[in-house]
C-alpha cells in the first residue's frame, strides 16, 4: 500500500526521494521517511504525517549523500508513529530497510531473533526484516562481493507474505538492494544514475525506461549498472520497457486537485481507450485472438474486481449478457478467492484492476488460473502484476491515475468492457449488423457528449452546498442506472464520508423506504427510457416522505417536487453509466470541498490495496 523510492547517482538524494514520496502520497500517508549513505553511515530521518513533515526534520538540509531509500507509510502493523514509521534499521546500525505489505509470519520470526538476543523497537512486521538480514549476514563467513545478496535471499525464504523491499547496508557503500514478491516495485534506468519506485509517476520526470520487476527477482543496483537474479541468485536478463506517460499526466496542471482533472480528463481518456479499436470493419483488440469456437464454448464468465472496478463489472454484465447471450457473474474479489466458485476450462474470467496490483485480484485471478479457467485482465498500468499473471491482458490507455478516488479509470473500464462485449458478440456473429454500427457509434460520440456534461457544473455544485452538513443520503437507480448509483455512493462515501446506500429503485419499498423522512438526500438516476415511469414512480414515493431529490436523467420528465435536475446527453443502456457517473462524481467532490477535506487523499484509504 505504501510508496517506495530509491535513488542511487551522482546528484544528491534526498531531494530525488522526497520529491518522488511526494508524488506517491496518494499511496499511503500517515508516515514518511528517507535513509541515505553519508560517509561512513546510514542516517536516517523520518517522521510521523505527510511526506511535508519530512522538511521539518533538522539536519535534512545537511544530507549530502548521493544514495538512499525512501518510503510513505500506510500502517497494517503497529500505529501511525515515528517509531514505526520506515526505514527501520537492525540493531547493529548496519542495514536499513523500507517495505511495503505485510509479513505474515513476523511473529514467529521476532521470537526466533528475540531468542537469539535482537531487540525491536518498534510494533511493526517490517523490523523483523532488517534484522534477519543482519542475523544471516554475520553468520555467512564467506567474505565475496555477494554476500549481501546471499543474506538477503535467505532472509526472503524465511518471509511469508507480500513484500517490495529496499536495503541500504554500510557493508556495501555503493551498492543497494531490492526485491519483490506479491507487491510492485520497477526499476529507473538512467545514465550513470538509477531510480526505483513502487510506481513509475514517482520517477517520470527522471527517466521513461523502466526495467518491471516479477516476483521473488533480487536486483543489485549501483550508479553504472543494475543486475537481476533469480531466487537461487543465477543472474538473469531483463527487457527495458518505455513507457510513454508524459511528466504532465502525473502533475495537476492548474487544477487544485487530482481528482478534478481526472475528472475533466475523462473525454480524453475515453478517446485513449477506444483508441483505433472501432476503426475497421470488425472490432480489433490488441493482444486478443478469440474464435468463434472458443466463444461458443464458455459457458460462463466471472467478472472479478474490487470497489470501482467491481462496480464497472456490475454496468458489463448488461453487455455481454445481451449481446453475447453468456451468462455472467460479477464477484468481488475477497470473496470470490474464498468461496470455491464453480469454474471449469470452460469458464472465462475476467479481471478489473485500475492499478493491476490489487492483492486480493490477483489471487482470484491465480485460483481461476490453477482451475483451468482462462483468464483476461484488464488494467491501465501496462505490466503491472496482473497482465503478468493473466493468459491476455488488454488496457484502458486512461493515462495515470492519481487520486484515490477512482474516476476516469471507472468510465475507461466500462467503455473497454463495452468494446469487449461487443467484439465477443461479433465472433459469435449472433449480433444484428445494424444495432452493432449503432453501438459503435454511440461509443464514438462518447467524448463529445462527457464534454456536455462537464460544461453542465454549476447546478450540481450548487446543490452539494445545501446538502452537505447531512449524515446519510441514498442513491437509487434501475438497471444500470443502478449499477452505477453504487458506484456514486462510493465516492461520496469515500472523499465526503457521508454515509450512503445504493438501492435499486424497486427494492424501496421492501425495507429501505423506513429510512426515508423529511429532509433526507436522494440521487435517483433515470436514463432508460424503457425503465423511467418506473423509476418516477420510486422517486414519487421518496418525494411524498419529504426527500430532497437530485434527479439525473436523459428524458424528458416533469420537475414534480424534485429539487434539482441534471440533464444529461442520451446514450444507449450499456454505456449510460459513463455519463451518469459524471454529476456523482462532481457532487462528491464538491461535498468534499465544502467540508473542507483532502479530497486526493481521503482518510484511512490509500490508491492501491497490495495486501488482503
Ligand atoms: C476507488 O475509488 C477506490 N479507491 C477503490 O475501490 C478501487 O477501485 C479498488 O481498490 C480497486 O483498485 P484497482 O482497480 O487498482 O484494482
Ligand atoms: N506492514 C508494514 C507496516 O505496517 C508496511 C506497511 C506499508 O506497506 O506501508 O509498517
Amino acid at each position: 500500500m505504501c510508496g517506495i523510492v530509491g535513488y542511487i547517482g551522482n546528484k544528491k538524494a534526498s531531494p530525488i526521494l522526497i520529491n518522488g514520496l511526494l508524488r506517491l502520497e496518494y499511496r499511503g500517508y500517515d508516515s514518511a521517511g528517507i535513509a541515505t549513505m553519508e560517509d561512513d553511515k546510514i542516517v536516517v530521518m523520518k517522521n510521523k504525517g505527510r511526506v511535508s513533515s519530512l522538511y521539518e526534520l533538522e539536519g535534512i538540509d545537511d544530507l549530502k549523500s548521493t544514495m538512499g531509500i525512501a518510503h510513505t507509510r500506510w500502517a497494517t502493523h503497529g500505529k501511525p508513529s515515528k517509531e514505526n514509521s520506515h526505514p527501520h534499521m537492525d540493531n547493529s546500525n548496519s542495514f536499513a530497510v523500507v517495505h511495503n505489505g505485510i509479513i505474515e509470519n513476523y511473529h514467529e520470526l521476532k521470537n526466533m531473533l528475540k531468542n537469539e538476543g535482537y531487540k525491536f523497537l518498534s510494533d511493526t512486521d517490517t523490523e523483523v526484516i532488517p534484522n534477519l538480514i543482519h542475523y544471516y549476514y554475520n553468520k555467512d563467513k564467506t567474505d565475496d562481493n555477494n554476500k549481501l545478496l546471499r543474506a538477503v535471499k535467505n532472509a526472503c525464504n524465511d518471509l511469508k507474505g507480500s513484500y517490495a523491499i529496499e536495503i541500504l547496508s554500510i557493508h556495501n557503500k555503493d551498492k543497494m538492494i531490492v526485491v519483490r514478491k506479491d507487491s510492485p516495485l520497477v526499476i529507473g534506468k538512467g545514465y550513470k544514475e538509477n531510480y526505483i519506485a513502487s510506481d513509475i509517476p514517482a520517477i517520470l520526470s527522471y527517466t521513461k525506461d523502466f526495467y518491471l520487476l516479477d516476483d521473488n527477482e533480487i536486483v543489485e543496483l549501483t550508479r553504472d549498472e543494475v543486475k537481476f537474479y533469480n531466487q537461487d541468485l543465477k543472474e538473469i536478463k531483463k527487457q527495458v520497457t518505455s513507457i510513454d506517460w508524459g511528466t504532465a499526466s502525473a502533475e495537476k496542471d492548474g487544477y487544485e486537485d487530482f481528482m478534478l482533472k481526472e475528472i475533466f480528463e475523462q473525454p480524453r481518456a475515453i478517446r485513449e481507450t477506444v483508441g483505433a479499436k472501432l476503426d475497421n470493419g470488425c472490432i480489433e483488440i490488441e493482444g486478443l485472438d478469440f474464435t468463434k469456437e472458443y466463444l461458443q464454448s464458455v459457458n460462463k464468465i466471472y467478472l472479478v474486481a474490487c470497489g470501482t472496478a467491481m462496480h464497472a463489472g456490475l454496468v458489463a454484465k448488461t453487455v455481454f449478457e445481451k449481446l453475447c447471450k453468456i451468462p455472467v457473474e460479477v464477484d468481488i474479489a475477497s470473496e470470490f478467492r474464498y468461496r470455491d466458485p464453480l469454474i471449469d476450462e470452460k469458464t472465462l474470467t475476467i479481471y478489473i484492476s485500475q492499478s493491476g496490483e490489487t492483492a486480493d485480484t490477483i489471487a482470484a485471478l491465480k485460483l481461476a488460473k490453477s482451475k483451468g479457467a482462462k483468464t483476461l485482465a484488464i488494467s491501465n498500468v501496462i505490466g503491472s502484476s496482473i497482465t503478468r499473471e493473466a493468459d491476455y491482458s488488454i488496457y484502458t490507455h486512461a493515462g495515470p491515475e492519481i487520486a484515490v478516488a477512482s474516476t476516469k479509470a471507472y468510465t475507461s473500464q466500462v467503455v473497454l468492457l463495452n468494446i469487449l462485449g461487443m467484439y465477443f458478440a461479433e465472433k459469435l456473429e449472433i449480433i444484428d449488423k445494424d444495432l452493432m454500427k449503432k453501438l459503435k457509434a454511440d461509443i464514438l460520440i462518447l467524448p463529445s457528449k462527457i464534454e456536455e456534461v462537464l460544461k453542465n457544473t454549476d447546478p450540481i455544485c450548487d446543490f452539494a452546498k445545501k446538502v452537505y452538513k447531512e449524515k446519510d443520503m441514498f442513491f437509487l437507480g434501475r438497471g444500470t442506472d443502478y449499477a452505477v448509483s453504487l458506484e456514486g455512493s462510493l465516492k461520496l462515501k469515500e472523499i465526503s464520508y457521508i454515509h450512503s446506500e445504493s438501492y435499486a429503485s424497486g427494492e424501496l419499498k421492501h425495507g429501505p423506504i423506513a429510512l426515508i423522512e423529511n429532509g433526507v438526500t436522494v440521487i435517483a438516476t433515470m436514463t432508460n427510457p424503457d425503465l423511467v415511469e418506473k423509476s418516477i414512480s420510486n422517486v414519487q414515493e421518496v418525494v411524498t416522505r419529504g426527500a430532497k431529490v437530485l434527479a439525473i436523467t436523459s428524458e424528458d420528465i416533469k420537475n414534480d417536487g424534485l429539487n434539482q435536475v441534471i440533464k444529461i446527453p442520451k446514450t444507449n443502456e450499456f454505456i449510460s453509466p459513463i455519463l451518469s457517473v459524471i454529476p456523482m462524481q462532481l457532487f462528491a467532490y464538491y461535498i468534499s470541498k465544502e467540508k473542507g477535506l483532502d479530497v486526493d487523499k481521503p482518510r484511512n484509504l490509500a490508491k492501491s490495496v497490495t495486501v488482503e
